[in-house]
């Protein structure tokens, strides 16, 4: 597979093309931004932690039924994935309260849900990504009904697939972001990354938080969460 010209930069990543037109080199960087790219900084070794657990969740959801675009991991860093066509959303799955669900509608973090919510944030850094209904989302031509559908469905059983790995891990999944893309078929895959940068991952026997509010809320001790994360990721996948 041959690398060709970067195509885009984003907070986290790069991206390059191929030899082949349907396929697409991911780099991962260890920069972090939160609050819109307000605040910026570095979480050493992140972006190797970041690809090789993205790449592990892909395969597991593949396993599960759930489309990805993973292909094959290149290196550290780099791994090799189906170009699509992103629908510009965050789908965003939430088991227990924290972070802007909390602010918004005034409650503590740590309650659990009876059932994950779903919700969807329009991906334009200009605004903010706001918060948007499926209506909107139809209004504006985002995506169409049967493919809101499709996401509401891989949204939910991404959920159950993650919940039960993490918790084996003693890890509890309090929330995540995912983003879709279509292929040139017009079907839909999971696309971009599952990591500490995208889910709230709290140790379930403490509570501690091992994520990136560690960096968002300056909590200190950030690149040890990302390793330690990964510690049990690979101990339970050894198992
Ligand atoms: P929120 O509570 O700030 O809305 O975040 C919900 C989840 O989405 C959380 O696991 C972090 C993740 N997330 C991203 O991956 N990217 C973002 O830009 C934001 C705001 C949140």
């Amino acid at each position: 597979m041959e690398k060709r010209e970067q195509i885009y930069e984003g907070k986290a990543k790069k991206v390059y093309a191929t030899d082949d037109p349907e396929l697409l080199i991911v780099s991962y960087k260890d920069d972090a931004t939160a609050f819109n790219g307000l605040k910026k900084g570095t979480i050493q070794g992140k972006g190797v932690i970041n690809n090789r657990m993205s790449n592990h969740m892909m395969q597991r959801l593949e396993k599960a039924g759930i489309p990805t675009h993973y292909v094959r991991e290149l290196s550290d860093r780099e791994t090799l994935v189906k170009k699509v066509e992103i629908v510009p959303l965050e789908v965003i799955v939430r088991n227990v309260s924290a972070g802007s669900f909390s602010k918004r509608y005034g409650t503590d973090e740590g309650i659990r849900f009876e059932a994950p919510t779903v919700e969807y944030s329009y991906k334009k850094d200009e605004l903010g990504d706001p918060l948007i209904n499926t209506d909107s989302v139809l209004a504006l031509g985002l995506a169409d009904r049967a493919e809101l559908e499709q996401i509401h469905r891989y949204a939910l059983e991404t959920d159950r697939v993650l919940s039960s790995f993490w918790k084996e891990c003693g890890i509890t999944l309090i929330d995540f972001k995912l983003e879709f893309g279509r292929l040139p078929d017009g079907s839909i895959i999971l696309a971009d990354e599952i990591s500490p940068d995208t889910c709230r991952l709290w140790d379930t026997a403490t509570g501690e938080k091992l994520d990136k509010d560690r960096f968002r809320r300056d909590l200190g001790g950030v690149e040890d969460a990302y390793r330690e994360v990964m510690r049990r990721l690979e101990t339970h996948a050894e198992e």
